[in-house]
């Protein structure tokens, strides 16, 4: 404890104060370091608070000390808690999953009927280990390393170029003939060695440990201080690339190679495979080798090899056609099941969640697993007390697959799922059809009010950083907010908000600047915000794309609930969109709470429409078209994507509303049909002729 520290202000001459101004200087700043750098402050913010007030009353009294004090100097200009984003120039796709061998079989030959080709046997497949770390987009310009940035949502990411020049694997500047502007994509990990050696000196230190390689390497690159990055052993394997100017490949092999003339490293179990055995073999030698490999790796990634191909094939919402994860089974162990709870989730849904006998399941500690339902527990006869075997595939909640039933004593008894809610001690009810079910007290149940104000504010929707489920239980309980346009009022509580423990002003100002900058909002964030059941991402950002503005969007559904309207029928026309989801729309735009929750929350934004890429009109814009027949030329699907690309509506049958029917050979009833209504049919020819 320094010397003055309980000293009163009013008693210190210049000298003294010279001393505590200094020492207090030493401590604010390495705890903004901790704070603001590594995530990981050691004391609460009152505390800092103190700190900072002795620090401002002393210079206050002598005014002279002001410039023997760093921080002081640094007043208004907090760092920033957060990384500036970069929109990325071609979004960063996912990729879909194949979970058995049957999975890739089917991939192979839905590859092949797309394309039109005869069999998928012969087409060449790239098979690259998937390696599980965080992956990035590195931009190049004339050879020289400009940016890089992590995948966020696929479109937007955060720029964390300043870390990744301190990974060994990126090259600064690009060696051989590469093209101009060149966007990298690839994937960032750390070794299990040095996995290993980081946890214990974080153990030692009394430091955060990480749960596996891939949280660590996260959590590195998540440094704002890049010299802590820069002490974590990183390494990056390329395999992609975003904007390019030029690409000089044909196909995925030759595009590999040039990355390691540019001076990437490339993995090398990478293999061309022509067939599904040769497919399977190479994953199940991938498989063998998998613990001996210094990384870690969760599945294999096949991807076609010919760039005109992919291109064909083109992407399904954010997944590649022509590409597939290939996924390692799940790893199981034995446990005990000690206990089972219902949580409440977000759209009411009370699910069952087993509490474990802590275990290692293949490097993650495990101490809880996801009962799915009332249906689930009964089908596999789960009882509190039974050991159980569990399983974890990759970011999967963990599962219980059976019960070690010679292991089951008599005290074991079959479990009683309660009937009413056990946060709000309502009413539960399961809806016909549905395996779940449900408390139907909506935002007057605390659970369901706070799952979905956590959801309201999480990443991918108002993204409110600092006000996460702690500090929104907290809200909750003393009546500060219970519905999301209640967030944009707490700037005017502020006082009562720096009083909370562990909140001072500094998280408060925090708070509050993270809720201001969240008021302007894209419409299909909001949509997402709003927690309607199955509503995603992507479904959110349909609807915002078909309609537009909320005011549209809202009246629209709301006349939907009648299902003989235009509305209802223009919303389950939405691609994507069936009726189970419609229905989950209608009811959500039914409820008056949510509608006066909704305009309540309206009054407080500034919403952005949504801006849709102006398009140029084709010859097709807007012209609804049946295929029929088989085409020569490409699949059905790659004929119905295509269309649509050019902006036509493809449906499945014949009316007086069509336009075109593109009839291919053998082209049975929806021709003669397409003839009798008196609609254009057209031959595979005259459509590409069409479209070209
Ligand atoms: S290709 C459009 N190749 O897996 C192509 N991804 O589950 C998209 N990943 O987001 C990615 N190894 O972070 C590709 N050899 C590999 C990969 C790989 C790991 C990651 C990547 C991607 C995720 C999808």
């Amino acid at each position: 404890m320094p010397k003055y520290r309980d000293k009163p202000i009013q008693s210190f001459n210049i000298f003294e104060a010279e001393e505590e101004v200094l020492a207090l200087d030493k401590e604010i700043s390495i705890h903004d370091r901790l704070y603001y750098q590594n995530d990981a402050p050691e004391i609460d913010d009152a505390s800092y608070d103190r700190l900072r007030r002795r620090l401002e009353g002393l210079v206050q009294r002598f005014p002279e000390l002001t410039k023997m004090s760093p921080t002081l100097q640094r007043v208004g200009t907090t760092p920033s808690p957060s990384f500036s984003k970069v929109t990325h120039r071609e979004p960063m796709l996912s990729l879909a999953n194949a979970f058995d061998d049957a999975d890739v079989s089917d991939f192979l030959s839905r590859v092949g009927r797309f394309l039109s080709l005869d069999s998928a046997q012969g087409i060449e497949i790239v098979a690259e280990p998937k390696i599980d770390g965080v992956s990035a987009s590195l931009r190049y310009e004339k050879g020289l390393f400009v940016v890089g940035a992590t995948r966020g949502d696929g479109t937007v990411g955060e720029d964390i170029t300043d870390n990744l020049r301190t990974i060994k694997d990126i090259p600064q500047s690009l060696t051989g003939d590469f093209p101009e502007a060149l966007e990298i994509r690839g994937e960032i990990y750390m070794s299990k060695a040095a996995f290993y050696e980081l946890n214990s000196t974080q153990m030692e230190s009394n430091s955060k440990v990480f749960a596996n390689p891939r949280n660590a390497a996260a959590g590195s690159l998540r440094q704002l201080d890049p010299t802590i990055t820069a002490s974590r052993k990183l390494n990056f394997f390329a395999y992609s690339w975003g904007e390019i100017s030029e690409l000089k490949a044909d196909n995925q092999s030759q595009f590999l190679e040039m990355l390691s003339k540019w001076g990437f490293a490339v993995n090398p179990l990478t293999r061309v495979c022509n067939t599904l055995q040769d497919i399977l073999l190479h994953y199940r030698e991938i498989e063998r080798q998998r613990l001996e490999l210094p990384y870690d790796i969760d599945g294999v990634v096949y991807k076609l090899n010919r760039l005109e191909f992919q291109k064909r094939l083109g992407n399904v919402s954010r997944a590649p056609r022509w590409a597939i994860a290939h996924k390692f089974p799940a790893q199981q162990i034995e446990t005990v099941l000690e206990d089972i709870d219902i949580q409440v989730g977000r759209t009411g849904v009370l699910t069952p969640v087993a509490r474990l006998t802590p275990v290692n399941v293949g490097g993650v500690i495990v101490s809880n697993a996801s009962l799915h339902n009332e249906d689930e527990i009964k089908r596999k006869d789960i009882r509190i007390g039974d050991t159980v075997i569990i399983q974890r595939a990759g970011d999967v909640i963990p599962q219980v697959v059976e019960v070690v039933l010679h292991k089951r004593t008599e005290f074991n008894k079959p479990f009683n799922f309660p009937a009413i809610c056990p946060s709000c001690g309502g009413e539960s009810m399961r809806v016909q059809g549905e395996a779940a079910r449900r408390c139907l007290a909506g935002l007057a149940c605390k659970d369901q009010a706070i799952e979905r104000l956590k959801h309201f504010v999480s990443r991918n929707a108002f993204d409110i950083d600092g006000l996460g489920e702690k500090q929104i239980q907290l809200f909750w309980d003393d009546g500060l907010i219970s519905s999301p346009a209640d967030i944009y009022r707490l700037q005017d509580r502020r006082e009562e908000l720096e009083k909370k423990d562990g909140l001072g002003q500094r998280s408060v100002d925090n708070i509050i600047t993270a809720i201001e900058k969240s008021r302007v909002i894209k419409l299909e964030r909001l949509i997402y915000g709003l927690g309607i059941p199955q509503i995603g991402q992507a479904t959110a950002r349909l609807l915002a794309m078909n309609y537009g503005t909320l005011s549209k969007l809202r009246s629209a559904l709301i006349s939907a609930a009648n299902k003989r309207s235009i509305e209802y029928h223009d919303l389950i026309s939405i691609d994507q969109i069936g009726e189970n989801v419609a229905d989950d729309i209608v009811i959500f735009f039914q409820d008056k709470t949510n509608l006066d929750m909704l305009s309540d929350l309206e009054n407080q934004l500034d919403i952005t429409n949504y801006e849709s890429l102006v398009i140029e009109p084709t010859k097709v814009t807007g012209k609804v078209i049946v295929f029929t027949g088989t085409l020569k030329k490409m699949g059905r699907a790659e004929a119905k994507s295509l269309a649509e690309s050019l902006g036509a509506k493809v449906v499945g049958s014949v009316s007086n509303k069509t336009d075109f029917v593109v009839a291919g050979g053998e082209a049975g009833s929806k021709a003669t049909k397409a003839e009798k209504l008196g609609v254009t049919i057209l031959t595979e020819e005259e459509w590409l002729k069409l479209i070209t």
